[in-house]
């Protein structure tokens, strides 16, 4: 059941899909907030379900089915593991609800422009949880970086907590997304190079390595890998007059460091070093609150379904490379 017109200022009734590790954070950061009431869980397991329904005092399901049968929501957050984002974003936007799923939108292209023709036709807003998009630290990226020409991204972790897709899905999009968000629009991929190596026992790649080539001349070099000793989300971004290196995991601030050479010939030699430690507790709060007031129509979107098909069409093409280099066994 959808929820029917009510005023504009009422409180918005939201639905957590999957309480798994994202969905609580979903269900913790909603509670937090002004105007929003979280009014149901679905969760497949009974366990997580109840601990969730006590946990946020709100109903429980054991299916969408049954969510949409007994409760009137205006928006739902998917935190479902990937393979099933698409059937459940696509049921609970026929079912006339507003949808945040989590990243990636869908597992493949064709999905994911189904359902953003879906979403356009419904007249809902169905946005994508590219969290990065919410750290102060890509943003300030954005304002200062104008025509790099290398970039180095490495996201890195010690553990497999998604095992329903391969690293790239899981981790790489997060940088794809970083990457282009830098790049402007109007400056396609040429050349593809990639790598992976499924190391767990899955069919799945868990480290990954891609070179990508922009029309421009740049160069964008991702690692991923989810059997790293170490935990690290780093990049590296060189431009003619500056090199800015990010450390995304100084939690709960983003080092960003700007190397500047001076452009003069007397001054040969020297860097000028800017250091910003960038405060960035929480973007999914600042993720939840952007979802919450793009449907009550008081923002523009930061990041728009184009962006969100265009990073998944890169990490598919990828996955493609990926496949077709046949010395290592990824399939
Ligand atoms: N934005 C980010 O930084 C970020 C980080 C981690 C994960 N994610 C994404 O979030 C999603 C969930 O990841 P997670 O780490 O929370 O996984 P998780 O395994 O901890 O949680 C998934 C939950 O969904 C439940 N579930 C499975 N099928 C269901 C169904 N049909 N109906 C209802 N519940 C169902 C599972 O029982 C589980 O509790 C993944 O798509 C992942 O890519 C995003």
């Amino acid at each position: 059941m959808s929820a029917p017109d009510r005023p504009s200022d009422a409180p918005l009734r939201v639905a957590v899909v999957g309480a798994g590790v994202m969905g609580r954070y979903h269900a913790t950061n909603y509670a937090t907030l002004p105007k929003v009431r979280v009014a149901a869980v679905v969760e497949v397991d009974e366990a997580r379900r109840h601990e969730a329904q006590q946990a946020y005092g709100c109903a429980g399901y054991a299916t969408l089915a049954e969510l949409l049968a007994h409760e009137e929501v205006d928006a739902a957050s998917v935190a479902v593991p990937t393979s099933l984002h698409y059937a459940v974003t696509r049921a609970l936007l026929e079912a006339g609800v507003h949808v945040l799923v989590e990243k990636p939108v869908a597992t493949d292209v064709a999905q994911a422009r189904a359902l953003a023709r879906l979403s356009a036709e419904q007249g809902l807003v169905l946005q994508v949880g590219h969290i990065t998009r919410f750290y102060s630290a890509v943003q300030m990226l954005a304002r200062e970086v104008r025509r790099p020409y290398l970039i180095e991204a490495r996201r890195l972790s010690p553990s497999q907590r998604v095992k329903d897709v391969g690293v790239v899905l899981d981790l790489m999009i997060h940088d794809i997304d970083i990457v282009f968000g830098l790049m402007g629009n109007g400056n396609g991929v040429v050349e593809v190079v990639a790598s992976g190596l499924p190391l767990n026992g899955s069919p799945l790649e868990d480290v990954a390595v891609a070179q990508i080539k922009f029309e421009d001349g740049c160069l964008a070099r991702f690692l991923a890998s989810r059997v790293s000793p170490d935990p690290e989300r780093t990049m590296l971004i060189a431009e003619r007059d500056k090199t800015v290196r990010v450390d995304f995991a100084k939690e709960p601030y983003s080092e960003v460091q700007f190397f500047r050479t001076p452009g003069s010939a007397a001054h040969a030699g020297h860097v000028k070093l800017d250091r910003h430690l960038v405060h960035d507790e929480n973007p999914l709060r600042k993720e939840l609150e952007h979802f919450l007031a793009r449907i009550r129509g008081t923002t523009d979107p930061i990041g728009t379904l184009d962006d969100d098909l265009r990073s998944l069409e890169l990490a598919t093409r990828i996955l493609a490379a990926m496949r077709e280099d046949e010395s290592v066994p990824v399939h």
